[in-house]
């Protein structure tokens, strides 16, 4: 693409202002979550001066541990994950502002405890009583911890100085049904403003640009519909395995895994209407009349539009790997599914009969993140001895990952002095333009969060709006005979039903390998 002017270093971002003087406590605190994204994330907010210096964090964990054990675990992940040298001045004045309680979730004791440490705390570091509440752990934990806390006192904001918020974690519940009694749960103790529904997509800088690329671009939007837009394809492929997460796994499996939150996060952002400003329940008004616009799959079209698989062995890297009913804390007879696909179709002026293609699966050929807006075809009359096959149809690209960029595909004549067409690529990469950063992708939640900005931050409807997509497929699939599981070997592009899928619409998954 054109080369964009690229301001000075200095003019490319507004400053953000520091979060609020806080304390965070982290339920969970001795996972993987805190040692990879929350510890790093805050550091790099530290850097960049995001964070305020009244600032405290508290772990609570069934681990047997004291602060300073906390202290000096938390040390030595910080300098495994944070992506480069740590400053040793921010550790020090980090870790003077880290504490740790051993205690079990449900033990009502831990409750009325946290709260006298947490009114000393609040002295010791002037956090002005402004408290964020990370359920980092098991979600069967979600409803009992924001209850207690509710019960001691802890969500109450009554005297309008200071904030009390909480950030759930996903799974947000396992299915419809599940989900609306969490909310309910939640909703009984705690205000809607005060809960943060956490989808770590939305935290990923790519996915935050498609609404900068769609509506700060005036070229876009009005090519944006149905008029001249085909389809649009959303592939999610993994190369990894489930790795150390079986238990988990498989009792959620792909579909509940990625499309429901993830998944419908990039339709939602890609599909919906400009909201008529930046805040919050604006943009997320928007996200939700989208999700409520997918029309529900009949039992009928679950058969048609849906492709499910799971991974046997295979080759990765020529390496050879197991299956997933290989897998540590997988049975070895499991149905759970690995890959899915699904053909959408949202109901509304913009998009009808555009048909949003999705699959997303483990073990795939490739580790991507792409959306694919693929425009009509160009109308045949000048090209009309150019095989069809050669005419390609004009895809614009959105790259989330690993590689980060938009890139618009195009006919171009061929030199040589017959009229021949070959598909090339205009290609904007994000380092190329600002450099790469160390960043898990948190780093922004949390700050909003320090804020008070929701705007990234799933509502109780849209969450169920999520739920109420998936729906019709997880029903169907449970009262089906079981898959004759594995059908696509690990290594591949799922299982061959998935590019029937849209061979059957004349179309083709996009090829990666472009
Ligand atoms: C998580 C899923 O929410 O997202 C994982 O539970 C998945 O199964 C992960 O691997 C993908 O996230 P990312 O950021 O690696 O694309």
């Amino acid at each position: 693409m054109a080369q964009a002017e690229v301001l000075p270093q200095t003019q490319q971002r507004t400053p953000g202002r520091p979060g609020d003087p806080c304390i965070m406590v982290i339920f969970g605190a001795a996972g993987d979550l805190t040692r990879r994204k929350l510890l790093p994330a805050l550091y790099n907010l530290a850097k960049a001066q995001l964070l305020s210096r009244e600032f405290a964090i508290v772990g609570v964990a069934h681990n047997q541990m004291s602060t300073d054990d906390f202290r000096n675990k938390l040390s030595e992940d910080i300098r495994r994950y944070a992506g480069g040298d740590v400053d040793p001045d921010i550790w020090e004045w980090f870790a003077r502002r880290i504490y740790y309680i051993t205690a079990e979730f449900d033990d009502k004791n831990l409750y009325s405890r946290l709260k006298t440490d947490l009114e000393k705390l609040d002295k010791d570091h002037s956090t002005h009583g402004n408290y964020f509440f990370y359920l980092a752990t098991a979600p069967r934990f979600f409803g009992t911890v924001v209850e207690q806390l509710a019960a001691v006192g802890l969500m109450n904001q009554d005297n309008g100085h200071e904030w009390r918020r909480v950030i759930v974690e996903k799974p947000f519940g396992h299915d419809i049904d599940s989900a609306r009694v969490l909310n309910q749960q939640l909703l009984k103790v705690a205000d809607e403003k005060q809960i943060y529904r956490i989808d770590h997509y939305l935290g990923k800088e790519t996915v935050q640009n498609i609404l900068a690329f769609r509506f700060a671009n005036g070229i876009f939007e009005p090519i944006w519909n149905r008029r001249y837009i085909d389809h649009v394809q959303i592939t999610v492929a993994e190369t990894v395995g489930v790795e150390s997460r079986g238990s988990y796994y498989d009792t959620a499996g792909a579909l509940r895994d990625m499309v429901p939150n993830h998944i419908m996060q990039l339709i939602s952002l890609t599909s919906m209407e400009p909201p008529i400003s930046f805040r919050a329940d604006a943009v997320r008004d928007e996200q939700a009349k989208i999700l409520h616009a997918i029309q529900p799959l009949s039992s009928e079209e679950v058969l048609t539009r849906t492709v499910r698989g799971q991974y046997g062995p295979g080759v990765e890297d020529s390496k050879r790997v197991p299956g997933y009913r290989q897998e540590e804390d997988v049975p070895p007879d499991s149905r759970t599914e690995t890959f899915v696909a699904m053909k959408l179709a949202i109901d509304n002026w913009r998009w009808a009969d555009v048909p949003f293609y999705l699959r997303t699966g483990k073990c795939l050929a490739a580790q991507s993140t792409q959306i694919v807006i693929q425009f009509r075809r160009a109308p045949f009359v000048l090209f009309r001895d150019t095989p069809v096959e050669n005419l390609m149809p004009n895809q614009l690209v959105l790259h989330i990952q690993p590689e980060e960029g938009i890139s618009l595909q195009f006919a171009a004549k061929v030199p040589g002095p017959i009229m021949r067409l070959g598909a090339v690529d205009m290609n904007f990469k994000y380092a190329d333009y600002f450099g790469t950063q160390p960043s898990t992708g948190y780093e922004r939640l949390l700050h909003d969060c320090m804020i008070g900005d929701a705007t990234l931050f799933q509502r109780a409807d849209m969450v169920e709006a999520g739920w109420c997509v998936v729906s019709p497929a997880l029903d169907v699939w449970k009262a089906l005979p079981p898959r004759n599981f594995p059908n696509y070997p690990a290594g591949s592009w799922g299982p061959r039903e998935a590019d029937e899928l849209l061979e059957r619409d004349g179309r083709h998954w996009r090829n990666f390998d472009r």
